[in-house]
This record gives structure tokens, C-alpha cells and sequence, in this order.
């Protein structure tokens, strides 16, 4: 009876173990619902009841003190000042792969995405995207219904959102269930299915959503080559890419790379000299350049650096070297910005002011990552 006893046990755990590995809540219920928002009767949650019976809205939990990569809820929103170093990977460093809100949440503009609820919109460029192009880029949902100028303010989720489903303007219906999926497998069928609940999305998640990532722990993110695939046309550039993601609000800054000038900047062939920054364009087509020498002065030549991120059309694994084969090496714009806000304007992964040519320093320039002979 004992012996069957402590064998159950066991068991029990053996069951239970594999699923630690699944990036889906768990823990008690009342952790994070809450059924009446009442308990002896005062209120559990100030401010609720939150939908989906919730302890708090989106921007409320993922609101925390700086992570210590052990926390099982990615916080974005820091209360106090994060530490970020020069590139946010940096031993010691406290910020997550989106970066943190924190800094556009204290009033600085250019340092962040001004989402409601978060900060007010921003001071400079109002509501509607930098680069919006309203006819492409809809192959993941029309965001903001595809107005020609928004009308209402960037949201975390939903029709003027980046996570979830744009048909919902409501963020937790554009989300729902989407905590509780089972996304072992990421492909971007449902939005709990798709890399970090970005509806279509496909890539690799970082089990602690790269808190202080190396070339071996990291996310690795999903992207093709425009050469060859879809040149300069929207309409056929793959949906799942990380950059068309950032294209779904800021599409004329993809589609944008031709060598000429012309309707939404597209020219009819690409390559240097560019008119745009190249995203989606695998380095291994210019690996006799410069290029061929990434990361720089930062790694071993054909290390992944996880201050630059360089994407894969392959998503067997997480790769630790690129540069080895084909479509390894791809130009994300997240090679450049962080998604979430970091402490540079332009929400830059590092300083711009820092990156100054023939300085002979090599230290705080991302830059230098892939223009290898430029410090
Ligand atoms: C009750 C608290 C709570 C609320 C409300 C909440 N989240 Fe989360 N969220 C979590 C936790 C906990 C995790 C970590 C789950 C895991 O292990 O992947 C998480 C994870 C995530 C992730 C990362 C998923 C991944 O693949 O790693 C995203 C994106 C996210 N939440 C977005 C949102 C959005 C958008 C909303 C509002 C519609 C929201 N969350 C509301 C607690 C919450
Ligand atoms: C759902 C729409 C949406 C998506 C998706 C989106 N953005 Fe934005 N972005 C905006 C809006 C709206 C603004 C202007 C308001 C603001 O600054 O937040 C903006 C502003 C910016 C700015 C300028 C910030 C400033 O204040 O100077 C940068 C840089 C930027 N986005 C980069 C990106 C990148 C990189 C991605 C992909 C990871 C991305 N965006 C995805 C809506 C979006
Ligand atoms: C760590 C936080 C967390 C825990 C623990 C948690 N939930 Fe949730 N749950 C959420 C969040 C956040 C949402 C709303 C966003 C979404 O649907 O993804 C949600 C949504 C739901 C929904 C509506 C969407 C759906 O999947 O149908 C149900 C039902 C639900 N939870 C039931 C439960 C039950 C029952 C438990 C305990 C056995 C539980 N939850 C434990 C965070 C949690
Ligand atoms: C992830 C790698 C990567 C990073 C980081 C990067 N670039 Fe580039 N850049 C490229 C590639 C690849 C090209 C296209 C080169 C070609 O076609 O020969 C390019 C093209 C350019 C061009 C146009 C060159 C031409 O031949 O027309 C300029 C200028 C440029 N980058 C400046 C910058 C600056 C400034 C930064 C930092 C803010 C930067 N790049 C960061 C990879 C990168
Ligand atoms: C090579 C690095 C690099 C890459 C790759 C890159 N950007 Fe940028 N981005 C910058 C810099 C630097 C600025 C500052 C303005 C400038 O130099 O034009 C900027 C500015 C922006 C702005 C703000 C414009 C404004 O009016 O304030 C947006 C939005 C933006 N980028 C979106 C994107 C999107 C979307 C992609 C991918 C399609 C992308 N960026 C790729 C470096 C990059």
C-alpha cells in the first residue's frame, strides 16, 4: 500500500516533469484569476474586474521588478531602472529580447513603442506608424483596419497591436487562450502557436525569453532572402518572417531596399548601392565583403552574436555559428532595434552617437557586428 503509495508519486512526477519544458502558464489558478474580484468582501484586484477573470491586464503583469531569469512571467514594463550595458547582454545585465518599456514609460519618446496604457502617444510622430503602408503587409490581418491614419493608440494586443489576432480590437479576445496553449510546436497556426503570440510568427523561443543570451542560448528568429524569393515585392515576402511582423506596421521600410526610387520606394532590381537598409537579404550573397567577417570585433568570425541577431529560413535548431551555409545569415530589423524600447533613441539596440567611422574603437558599436572594417 506504502510502496504503491510513493509509486504513484513518482509516477505522478515523471508525468508532470516533460511538461515544465512546455513554455504554457502554470502554478495555482488563484495566481493569476480571480472568479469574483471579491474576497470577504473587498476587492481583490484594485482596478478590476480585468477580463478573462485575470489578476491584472496585460501591461499590469508583465509589469514586475528586473527579472532574475528565474521568474517564470516575462516582465517588460521595469518599475525601477533596468541595467542594460551597452547591448543588453551583457553579464549583469537585466533586460529580456524585446528590451523594457521602462524608458519610454518615463516620458522619453524616441526610446520606445508608446503603447496605451504604458505611455501616452508620442510627442513627435503621433499615432500612425513611421513607414505605414495600408494595402501590403495583411497577410497576417489587417492592422488598424487598414485606416490611411490611425485613430487610436498602439495597444499590446489586438486591431492596433502587435501580439494576438488584428481582427479583435479587444486585446484579451485577440489573445484568448493563447497562455494555456501547448506551443511545442511553433507554426504560426493559431496565435498561441506563433512565436511569442505574434499572430503567424514562426521562429525558435528562448526558454527565458534571452535573459543575458549567448551564442548557444538565444532565440533564433525566422526570416528568408529577398534575392531570389520575393525581390522587392510585398505581396510575395513570407508572412512568417520576424520581419514582416515589424513590415505589418512599418511595411514601406521593408518593401522599400531597391536601388531606384519609385511607388513605396520599390525598385525593380536590389543590391548595393541600396536606397533603404536591407532586411530579409542573406549575408552569404555578400559574404566576400565585409560581411563575411560577422560579428566584427566582437566573437570569432562566424559566431552568432546575440547583440545583432542574424535570422535562418532553417528552424532545426538554434544555431551557434552562421555564415555556413545558405540563408544563416539573414539582416533582421531587430538586427538593429529591440521591439519593446531600449535606453537609445530610435529603440536601437545600442548608442548611435557612439558609432563614428575609422574611430579605431570597436567597444559600443553595433554597427561594426556586420560593417566589420568600418571602426
Ligand atoms: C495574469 C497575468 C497575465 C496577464 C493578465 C497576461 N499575461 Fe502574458 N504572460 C503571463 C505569464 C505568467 C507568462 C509566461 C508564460 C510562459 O511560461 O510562457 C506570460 C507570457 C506572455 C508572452 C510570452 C509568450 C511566450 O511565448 O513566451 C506574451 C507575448 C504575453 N504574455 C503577452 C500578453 C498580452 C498581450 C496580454 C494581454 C492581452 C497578457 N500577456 C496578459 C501572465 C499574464
Ligand atoms: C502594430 C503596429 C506596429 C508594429 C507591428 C511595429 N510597430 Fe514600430 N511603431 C508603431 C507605431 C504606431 C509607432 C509610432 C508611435 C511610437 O513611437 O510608438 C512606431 C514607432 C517605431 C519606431 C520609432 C520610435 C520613436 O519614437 O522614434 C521604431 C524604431 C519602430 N517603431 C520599430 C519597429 C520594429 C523594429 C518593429 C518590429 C519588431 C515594429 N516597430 C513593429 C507601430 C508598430
Ligand atoms: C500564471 C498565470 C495563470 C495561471 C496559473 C492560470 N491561468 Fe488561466 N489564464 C491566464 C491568462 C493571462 C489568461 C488570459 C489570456 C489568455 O487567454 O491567454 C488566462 C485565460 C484563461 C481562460 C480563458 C482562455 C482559455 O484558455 O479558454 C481559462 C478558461 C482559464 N484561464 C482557466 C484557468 C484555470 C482553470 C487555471 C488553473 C487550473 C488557470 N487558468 C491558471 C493566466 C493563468
Ligand atoms: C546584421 C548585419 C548588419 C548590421 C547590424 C548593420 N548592417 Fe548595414 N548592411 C548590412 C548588409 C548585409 C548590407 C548590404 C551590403 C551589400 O549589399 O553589399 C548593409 C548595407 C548598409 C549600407 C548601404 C551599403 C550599400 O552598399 O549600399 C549602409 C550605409 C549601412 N548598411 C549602414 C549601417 C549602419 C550605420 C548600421 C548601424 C546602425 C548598420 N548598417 C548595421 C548588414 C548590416
Ligand atoms: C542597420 C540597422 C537598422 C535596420 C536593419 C533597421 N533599422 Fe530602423 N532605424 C535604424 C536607425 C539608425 C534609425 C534612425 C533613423 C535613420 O537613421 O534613418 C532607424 C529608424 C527607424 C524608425 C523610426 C523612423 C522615424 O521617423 O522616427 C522606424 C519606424 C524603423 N527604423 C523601423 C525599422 C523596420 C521596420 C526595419 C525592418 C524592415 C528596420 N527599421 C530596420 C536602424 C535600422
Amino acid at each position: 500500500m506504502r510502496k504503491g503509495f510513493i509509486f504513484s508519486v513518482i509516477l505522478a512526477l515523471v508525468l508532470v516533469l516533460p511538461g515544465l519544458s512546455q513554455a504554457r502558464v502554470q502554478g495555482p489558478c488563484a495566481d493569476c484569476h480571480t472568479m469574483h474580484n471579491s474576497q470577504n468582501g473587498a476587492a481583490v484586484v484594485s482596478g478590476g474586474p480585468y477580463r478573462a477573470l485575470t489578476k491584472g491586464d496585460c501591461v499590469g503583469c508583465h509589469t514586475g521588478g528586473p527579472n532574475t531569469g528565474t521568474n517564470n512571467i516575462p516582465y517588460v514594463n521595469f518599475t525601477s531602472a533596468p541595467t542594460y550595458g551597452n547591448f543588453g547582454i551583457e553579464s549583469g545585465t537585466n533586460t529580456l529580447a524585446g528590451g523594457n518599456f521602462y524608458w519610454v514609460a518615463q516620458g522619453s519618446d524616441a526610446k520606445g513603442h508608446n503603447v496605451s496604457g504604458i505611455a501616452s502617444q508620442d510627442g513627435a510622430i503621433g499615432l500612425t506608424p513611421p513607414g505605414w503602408n495600408n494595402t501590403d503587409f495583411q497577410k497576417n490581418g489587417a492592422v488598424a483596419n487598414g485606416e490611411a491614419t490611425w485613430s487610436q493608440q498602439l495597444t499590446c494586443a489586438g486591431t492596433y497591436g502587435c501580439h494576438g489576432d488584428h481582427q479583435y480590437t479587444d486585446d484579451f479576445k485577440a489573445i484568448s487562450g493563447a497562455h494555456h496553449t501547448d506551443d511545442s510546436t511553433i507554426d504560426g497556426s493559431t496565435v498561441g502557436k506563433s512565436f511569442r503570440f505574434l499572430k503567424g510568427i514562426k521562429g525558435i523561443e528562448d526558454s527565458d525569453w534571452e535573459y543575458q543570451p549567448t551564442s548557444t542560448a538565444h532565440n533564433q528568429y525566422y526570416a528568408v532572402d529577398r534575392i531570389g524569393n520575393f525581390v522587392d515585392d510585398p505581396s510575395a515576402a513570407d508572412p512568417a518572417s520576424i520581419n514582416y511582423l515589424c513590415a505589418e506596421c512599418h511595411g514601406n521600410f521593408h518593401s522599400g531596399t531597391g536601388n531606384t526610387a519609385g511607388a513605396d520606394d520599390e525598385g525593380s532590381t536590389v543590391g548595393s548601392p541600396w536606397i533603404r537598409h536591407p532586411s530579409d537579404f542573406d549575408m552569404n550573397n555578400v559574404s566576400s565583403k565585409e560581411y563575411g567577417q560577422y560579428p566584427g570585433p566582437f566573437d570569432t568570425a562566424g559566431t552568432y552574436w546575440p547583440g545583432a541577431p542574424v535570422g535562418s529560413t532553417d528552424l532545426s535548431g538554434v544555431k551557434s555559428t552562421v555564415l555556413q551555409a545558405a540563408d544563416d545569415a539573414i539582416v533582421l530589423c531587430i538586427s538593429c532595434h529591440r521591439a519593446h524600447g531600449t535606453p537609445n533613441d530610435d529603440l536601437l539596440r545600442w548608442d548611435y552617437t557612439q558609432c563614428n567611422a575609422s574611430s579605431g574603437s570597436s567597444g559600443n558599436c553595433g554597427c561594426y557586428a556586420c560593417h566589420t572594417t568600418k571602426y
